[in-house]
Formats: C-alpha cells, sequence, structure tokens
C-alpha cells in the first residue's frame, strides 16, 4: 500500500517506517514525504533512503486553507491511499481531515484520551499518573480525537524527567506506529462508530505493558 508521512522536525517515527518499509514482508511503501518546515532532519531521512520528499513551508500560503489544499494536491498526486502524521505541527483544517477520513493516522506520545495538546511529558510527571505511552488514532476534526487504533504503556518512573519520559515513550512509538500502519495496510482494520476493529488480531505483547488478555 503506498504511503505519505507527514512530519515537522526530527522524523525519528518516520525513520522507523522507512525501516519497516524495507522488510519485504511489510504491506507498507512510503511513496513520499512531506515536511512543512525546510531543513528538518526528517527530509535528509527520506533522502539517504530514496524517498522523495515535498516541502511546502506553511508561512509562504496567504491562509490555511491554501496551505492545505497544496497539500491534499500534492498527497492526492503521490498516490498514498493512508497518510501518516508523524511529528507533523501544523494543525490541519476540516477540509483536510474530511478529505481523508478514515485513511489519515496520527501519533500522540500520551495515552490519549488523556494529555491531548503540548508539553505532555511535563503535565504526566506534574499529575502524578504512574502510566504514560503512546496512540495512534485516527484523525478527526477535534484536536488529538479520533478512533484509537493502537496504545503502547510504560511505568512512569520516580525520577522520571520529561526528557528522560519522551525518550522511552519516543522507543514505545516506533514499534506502535508500524503496527497501526501494518494493520491498515492488510486491510484489518474497520471502524465502527468511535470503535476500530482489528481483524484477527493477536496481543502484540511487545508493545504492551500489560499483555495479560485477563486484564
Ligand atoms: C513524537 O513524540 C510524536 O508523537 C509527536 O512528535 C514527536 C515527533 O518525533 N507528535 P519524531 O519527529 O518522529 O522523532
Amino acid at each position: 500500500m503506498p504511503i505519505a508521512v507527514l512530519i515537522s522536525g526530527h522524523g525519528s517515527n518516520l525513520q522507523a517506517l522507512i525501516d519497516s518499509c524495507q522488510n519485504e514482508d511489510f504491506p507498507a511503501r512510503i511513496v513520499k514525504v512531506f515536511s512543512n518546515v525546510p531543513g528538518v532532519e526528517g527530509i535528509k531521512r527520506a533522502a539517504r533512503s530514496g524517498i522523495p520528499s515535498v516541502v511546502l513551508d506553511h508561512k509562504t500560503f496567504d491562509s490555511r486553507e491554501a496551505f492545505d489544499e497544496a497539500m491534499i494536491k500534492r498527497i492526492d498526486e503521490s498516490g498514498a491511499e493512508l497518510v501518516c502524521l508523524a511529528g507533523f505541527m501544523r494543525r490541519l483544517g476540516n477540509k483536510f481531515v474530511q478529505h481523508y477520513h478514515n485513511r489519515l493516522i496520527n501519533i500522540h506520545p500520551s495515552l490519549l484520551p488523556a494529555f491531548p495538546g503540548l508539553n505532555i511529558h511535563e503535565q504526566v510527571i506534574e499529575s502524578g499518573t504512574k502510566l504514560s505511552g503512546c496512540t495512534v488514532h485516527f484523525v478527526r476534526e477535534e484536536l488529538d480525537n479520533g478512533p484509537i487504533i493502537i496504545q503502547a504503556a510504560l511505568p512512569v518512573n520516580q525520577n522520571d524527567t520529561p526528557k528522560l519520559l519522551a525518550s522511552r515513550v519516543l522507543e514505545l512509538e516506533h514499534g506502535a506506529y508500524s503496527q497501526a500502519v501494518k494493520w491498515f495496510a492488510e486491510g484489518r482494520i474497520t471502524v465502527e462508530d468511535n470503535q476500530v476493529i482489528i481483524s484477527e488480531s493477536e496481543t502484540p505483547n511487545s508493545i504492551l505493558v500489560n499483555p495479560d488478555p485477563r486484564f
């Protein structure tokens, strides 16, 4: 399945997807990488793997709508059937979200619906919650909302700092994102109301803190 990946920065989730796609058995291929920020590391990662990329700098557009429309045009031209937001830090408008209904997914570094928005790890630590993790979900109009495909969880340690926690969550993200894309490309995901159903799902033990199906 041809996929597009949208980034704004470092691109470690992009790298995880690039690595997965290099596996012959993996059912997806990245056809194009899009960045709204010029010169970022993620663009270099794409280039190193021979994946074409497009930079559409949002600052050069007159309006949010004009930027979104240009993105839609270029993404559709790429032939991508799934659009993956991977650290894409620009809010996309309703028209964009509706255009890719149930084929636009995002990764967020918390266990949604807890801790949407920004500065997540600071908030997690301040709140005293004992578990954090990441969520891959379909994108809806409301920010960090939408049917959840997969979550991976880890304990918050007593001596955690936002930086330490962020780096452990990021590692979890890489596995979770590849798994979500794999399920999607295999055609195993359906969305009913707000629920994602994965057909013939076996529990992916390695990316769940508590894989015991009794809990
Ligand atoms: C990740 O934590 C992702 O969940 C968030 O932004 C970060 C991007 O990291 N939306 P990277 O660019 O993939 O390294």
